[in-house]
């Protein structure tokens, strides 16, 4: 039985199918070519992460195929619906990476403070001539302890990014649609853990009360934050997307750099993923990763073996 990984899987998940008796290829088939190959090799599981994907024509024109795999948490690059009313089967692995993205929003977080973000764009250039100003333009950092941050979107990634922060002597406030209040497990300290309620507070004051704006929302067909909500933001305020491209409109968050509105921005997702917009990568306010919240080892570890663990028990071994 041939599962392909079409954007990859970590060693250990290669392993622990191939122990259950899968043949696992991990060669990067081609969207346009996909279709094809799948119906040729005879694959019966197809695993992604973003960049692959899974629509209804592929469902439709590949009928041998068991089940897809989402190595990672949104699943708007795969017809989840259609497939499993073709009596396909659809996983991912929601807990996997919290650590990671939480940890590149922390990144970004204390790179912005500092202007780290922009200093490692200019030291290169002016470095050895400029030092003197370069150092007086960076000289106003601030601290993180004792601000706060808002979370939108009280996830997995969320409940993390709070677990961060209040580790670090952030006020965490946060909102989300769906959720009344989150109990976040903080330690350990000598041994003990300390569970903090956070309650879900209105959006509102989530973006006129906080330092840091911290997005955990899916894919989304309306902006979350836009030029209404940026306006409403404290002013010098910094905004943080490592969730979905689309979520914030970029157009908006420019302008509001530019008028001093926020401090900065910092995003590892954006509106035309993957050919963002050269006035958004061009910007000197804005901190930017090519979408790797999820990109460690450890937690592309732990979604191949959690990915390689359901498999097993959805299909069985060979
Ligand atoms: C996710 O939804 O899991 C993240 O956005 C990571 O996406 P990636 O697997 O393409 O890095």
């Amino acid at each position: 039985m041939i599962i392909l990984a079409n954007d990859g899987i970590s060693e250990g998940g290669k392993i622990a199918l191939q122990n259950s008796g899968y043949d696992v290829v991990t060669q990067n088939i081609e969207q346009d070519k996909l279709i094809d190959y799948i119906n040729q090799n005879n694959v019966i599981g197809l695993l992604v992460r973003s960049a692959t994907k899974v629509r209804k024509n592929l469902i439709d024109q590949c009928p041998n195929l068991k089940l897809v795999g989402r190595g990672g948490v949104g699943m708007d690059n795969i017809d989840v619906e259609y497939a499993i009313t073709k009596g396909i089967k659809v996983i991912n692995t929601p807990g996997a990476s919290s650590s990671s993205v939480a940890e590149l929003v922390f990144a970004h977080i204390f790179g912005g403070i500092r202007f780290l973000y922009n200093a490692n764009r200019n030291m290169p250039l002016e470095g050895d001539s400029h030092f003197k100003k370069l150092k007086k333009d960076y000289s106003a950092g601030s601290e993180i302890r004792g601000k706060t941050i808002g979370i939108i979107g009280l996830g997995r990634i969320g409940q993390e990014v709070a677990r961060i922060g209040i580790s670090l002597g952030l006020n965490v406030i946060g909102y989300d649609k769906f959720v009344e209040s989150i109990v976040v497990k903080v330690g350990p300290f000598n041994g003990e853990y300390i569970n903090i309620k956070i309650d879900s507070t209105d959006f509102e004051s989530v973006i006129a009360n906080s330092d840091f704006i911290s997005l955990h929302v899916p894919a989304q067909k309306k902006y979350v934050i836009a030029k209404r909500e940026i306006n409403k933001m404290k002013k010098g305020a910094a905004l943080i997307n490592a969730a979905r491209g689309g979520a914030v409109n970029e157009t908006d968050l420019i302008e509001a750099l530019e008028k001093g509105q926020l401090s900065f921005a910092a995003l590892d997702t954006f509106e035309n993923e993957p050919k963002p917009s050269i006035k958004t990568l061009m910007h000197p306010r804005i901190s930017l990763s090519p979408h790797i919240g999820a990109a460690t080892v450890e937690a592309q570890e732990r979604i191949g073996l959690e990915l390689a663990e359901q498999i097993t028990s959805l299909l069985g071994k060979e």
